[in-house]
């Protein structure tokens, strides 16, 4: 049933060709919903700054897949081109569980902080390494994010940071039409 829901938010998951890679993704939004009870399409996806820009309505679903399609195209674009040595397995799935941290990061009103002690993102370790996927991708989940010390390990997690910034910075260009602003 989740993992349905899980599917259809993210149509991605299926183009994963790694059976565990793939089996994890999933897994890993699959039990972290059930934990936290949350409706994917209707998690936020940045309470703080969106209320900051008064953007209410952005939700974490669209803007993980911009991130997984920028990310994948960037890498196709690499391999193909350049022959770049670049899994673009481990992108799609680094791009997809970037986020999934943020079930736990704010609660069902969209403001209370969860899991607030250990702070975004390094709680989405946690349920990616549940789920049982690879130092790699949780690499990713852990150097996506400035708020961390962790730097990217692989091009593969230089991809999903970049495209996650610039993913976040088509958001905020919404509400401010100078990047230098926000
Ligand atoms: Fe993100």
């Amino acid at each position: 049933m989740t993992e349905t829901t899980v599917r259809e938010a993210f149509p991605a998951i299926a183009e994963i060709t790694d059976d565990e890679l793939r089996s994890g993704v999933l897994r890993a939004w699959a039990e972290s919903l059930d934990e936290t009870g949350h409706d994917l399409f209707e998690v936020p996806w940045f309470p703080p700054v969106q209320t900051e820009l008064d953007l209410p309505d952005e939700r974490l679903v669209p803007h993980v897949n911009d991130v997984v399609a920028s990310a994948v195209a960037i890498a196709e674009r690499l391999r193909d081109a350049r022959g770049s040595d670049v899994s673009i397995d481990l992108v799609r799935a680094g791009a997809l569980v970037h986020d999934v941290s943020k079930l736990y990061e704010f609660d069902t009103d969209g403001e209370t902080a969860v899991h607030d002690a250990l702070g975004h993102p390094h709680y989405g370790v946690v349920p990616a390494a549940r789920a049982e996927l690879p130092a790699e991708v949780l690499n990713v989940v852990l150097s996506h994010s400035n708020r961390t010390s962790v730097e990217p390990s692989t091009l593969e997690a230089v991809i999903v940071k970049r495209a996650d910034q610039v993913a976040a910075a088509a958001i905020r260009a919404e509400a401010r039409d100078d990047p230098r602003e926000v």
